[in-house]
């Protein structure tokens, strides 16, 4: 791994932290003092630096504010008992980038300049790291086109920032989730499994229209028949049905969730039966009919793990177990909860040490 790189630091002048209230934090609202950024130009990252949080300043023709040519990454630091900053897999996303960027034809940022940047900007803004239980410090790398061009061709030049932000709780609630069965998210052979802004951009008018109705958000069904659950608007998700965990294989249309596959890794260790299968809408009408859907939830970096109180399907809503009484679902967000803040041993190699 690159240890150091060549990167400029403009100190800000004055530090925000003591603007942000640690009992009292929303999601994506304040970002801590400094960022990363690069610039991509005739075949190579160059012009790193680190310095204030801040605007761009951009042409109107920017190509990606025309034709969405950019991709991110979520992930999150957290502050253990003893002060150390812990960023939960870190290369893991790195790896994704590349994925994402690859489809989006963007030049990828590879994964040791993904983790020597990152690694440089949580020691500088390693106080902006929360400590109180459920709080960690979010961080947003985002890498887009910077032509100032109109037609449409890849762009030739881009930029990858990073920054981040004290988060709490995406979801403070149990949520409430419609099964979409007219739009569609993603289909074979496009580019559901990118993270890459369009994806999140179409969602907003279906979700939009089940937030009129009442819902948190939705669950996307397969683009062909709506027939199979795919994944949730801000996460993948999975289903108890009769002690069986079952979520969705990724593939083309879901998106290859890193909290998704830590969770079904700790499931299969403590000898739960784990399915990455397709879910039918109707067996999953079945099992809630038959009393046999135990718990539903939500996984993803920034929503952890969000139980689902009920679930809007063709008008009607069904409501699941009164969630204090599920097991799996707290299980597994405190398991996460103290792997991330190094309360337990690290068995997987899943921490990174700032
Ligand atoms: C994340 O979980 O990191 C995401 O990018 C999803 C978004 C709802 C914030």
């Amino acid at each position: 791994m690159i240890e150091t790189l060549d990167i400029a630091f403009e100190r800000a002048g004055h530090s925000r932290i003591t603007e942000f209230d640690e009992n009292n934090i929303q999601f994506g609202k304040v970002y801590s003092d400094h960022m990363f950024m690069a610039h991509f130009k005739k075949g190579y990252w160059k012009d790193m630096v680190i310095k204030p949080f801040g605007n761009l300043s951009i042409s109107p023709a920017n190509t990606t504010l025309h034709y969405g040519q950019s991709v991110f990454e979520g992930l999150k630091a957290n502050r253990a008992k003893n002060g150390d900053i812990l960023v939960f897999r870190p290369e893991a996303n790195a790896r994704r980038m590349i994925k994402s960027a690859e489809r989006m034809c963007i030049p990828p940022v590879s994964e040791e300049m993904f983790m020597a940047t990152m690694t440089e900007l949580l020691r500088i803004d390693r106080d902006w790291v929360p400590s109180k239980p459920g709080t960690s410090l979010y961080i947003r790398p985002v890498c887009f086109g910077m032509d100032p061009y109109i037609g449409i061709r890849p762009s030739e030049e881009y930029a990858f920032m990073i920054f981040t932000s004290p988060v709490g709780a995406y979801y403070t609630e149990p949520v409430t989730v419609k099964i979409e069965t007219h739009f569609t998210r993603a289909a074979a052979g496009g580019v559901g499994a990118a993270k890459t802004a369009g994806n999140y951009a179409a969602a907003l008018y279906p979700a939009t229209l089940a937030q009129k109705e009442g819902y948190n958000q939705l669950i996307w069904t397969d683009g062909v028949h709506h027939e199979y659950i795919e994944e949730s608007g801000t996460m993948n998700v999975a289903f108890l049905i009769d002690g069986t965990l079952i979520t969705a294989p990724t593939g083309d249309t879901i998106l290859n969730g890193i909290t998704r596959d830590s969770i079904l890794t700790l499931a299969r260790e403590w000898g739960i039966e784990v399915e990455e299968r397709k879910l039918s809408i109707k067996d999953l009408m079945i099992a809630i009919n038959s009393g046999n859907l135990n718990e539903a939830f939500g996984i993803g970096t920034a929503a952890t793990i969000a139980p689902i109180k009920s679930i809007g399907y063709e008008g009607a809503d069904y409501n699941l177990p009164s969630v204090d009484s599920w097991e799996l679902a707290p299980k597994l967000l405190k398991t996460l909860d103290d792997i991330k803040t190094g309360k337990v041993e690290d068995v997987h190699g899943w921490v990174y040490r700032i």
